[in-house]
């Protein structure tokens, strides 16, 4: 078929594997999708500082490259704006956009999804949550015609490489983040990931997909492990326990009733029989219950470039069957939206 094109916009870890894979399984990926997958443009801060990639589409005017002759943007920026009113003028303009891009999906993903149901044009973000792990995707499709009741695991590498550490070694929060750090687990500037705002990002993405409503960062009682110390490992320890920061979105059902959603990211004491006690280093791992499904376990890296590349390019090549069947993934703006309980009310 008429070949797919593809803007890519940002190209620093993940990207260069999106990159690479696009390049090197061109033909398998043509073969999945029903079309070749053509990458039209890269657009890079600084052109001059890739000579690794394509120099004939690398460009410094993202605008432009989505405004071009594009069937889809695959955005791994990150950040609000710009990049929110960029997939905001593709999706208006009928083209499908695939994104990474928690923080600005944890706050706009209903206009985002609207614009795209109003256009019809897909929005996919598996890579958002947990990285390489199919997670997005089977709640939101595999369980659609089920009752999801809860949603709770590890959803961020860096807390828990740095607590899976300290409990290995005893050793204190702050020294056990330097070494994090050296080992390059942690970001140069940890605050999003340590103090748990990458987690309730991915808290509201996943409370807003498994409970059909508008859950946004602001939304998720939110506490950190700045302040989980050496003695707090040793306490859980004595108890058999060992400390996981976890993500939980639930469904509440009200005496009177009346349902809501409650979505909070904090440590907490597990057993060391609890299968989420064993998830170790930059892993995640995440429980889905469902009325009818019962207990799923998902599991895997949920970071890094080749896994992260991983989920964007299985939302590609949904995309590109969907154009190539004429048609798009599930719409998700018309919901029967459930309310959102305050926060700290735990
Ligand atoms: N900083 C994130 C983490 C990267 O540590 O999980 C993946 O979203």
């Amino acid at each position: 078929g008429k070949p797919v094109r593809v803007a890519l916009l940002g190209c620093g870890t993940v990207g260069t594997e999106v990159v690479r894979l696009l390049t090197d399984q061109a033909g398998e990926l043509a073969a999945r999708a029903g079309a070749p997958i053509e990458l039209a443009g890269i657009a890079v801060r600084r052109p001059d500082k890739h000579p690794e990639l394509p120099q004939h589409l690398l460009t410094a005017d993202a605008a432009a490259l989505v405004e071009s002759d594009v069937d889809v943007v695959v955005e791994l920026i990150g950040g609000i704006e710009p990049v929110r009113s960029w997939l905001l003028t593709a999706l208006r303009k009928g083209k499908s956009v695939v994104t990474a891009n928690k923080a600005l999906l944890a706050e706009y993903s209903a206009e985002l999804s609207e614009a795209a149901d109003s256009a019809g044009a897909d929005l996919y973000y598996e890579a958002a949550v947990a990285g390489a792990i199919p997670l997005l995707r089977p709640i939101r499709e595999s369980l659609a015609g089920d009752r999801i009741t809860k949603v709770m695991g590890i959803v961020n590498g860096t807390t828990n490489f740095i607590l899976s550490a300290m409990d290995s070694t005893g050793a204190g929060y702050a020294e056990t983040l330097d070494e994090a750090s050296r080992l390059g687990y942690a970001e140069a500037d940890p605050t999003a990931d340590v103090d748990g705002y990458d987690a309730a990002s991915k808290a509201a993405i996943l409370a807003s997909l498994a409970f059909h409503s508008r859950v946004t960062a602001s939304d998720v009682h939110r506490e950190g492990i700045s302040s989980v110390g050496a003695s707090d490992i040793a306490a859980a320890k004595a108890l058999g326990r060992t400390v996981k920061l976890l993500s939980i979105c639930e469904r509440v059902t009200a005496d009177d009733g009346t349902e809501s959603v409650s979505a909070r990211v904090h440590p907490v004491m597990l057993p060391r029989s609890h299968p989420l006690a064993g998830v170790g280093g930059a892993f995640n791992a995440v429980f889905v219950e469902a009325d009818a499904a019962g207990e799923l376990m998902f599991y895997g890296q949920g970071a890094g470039g080749a896994p992260t590349a991983s989920a964007v390019l299985g939302d590609l090549v949904a995309v590109a069957r969907n154009l190539v069947a004429g048609g798009r993934g599930p719409r998700e703006s018309a919901h029967a939206a459930l309310p959102v309980r305050p926060m700290g009310h735990t």
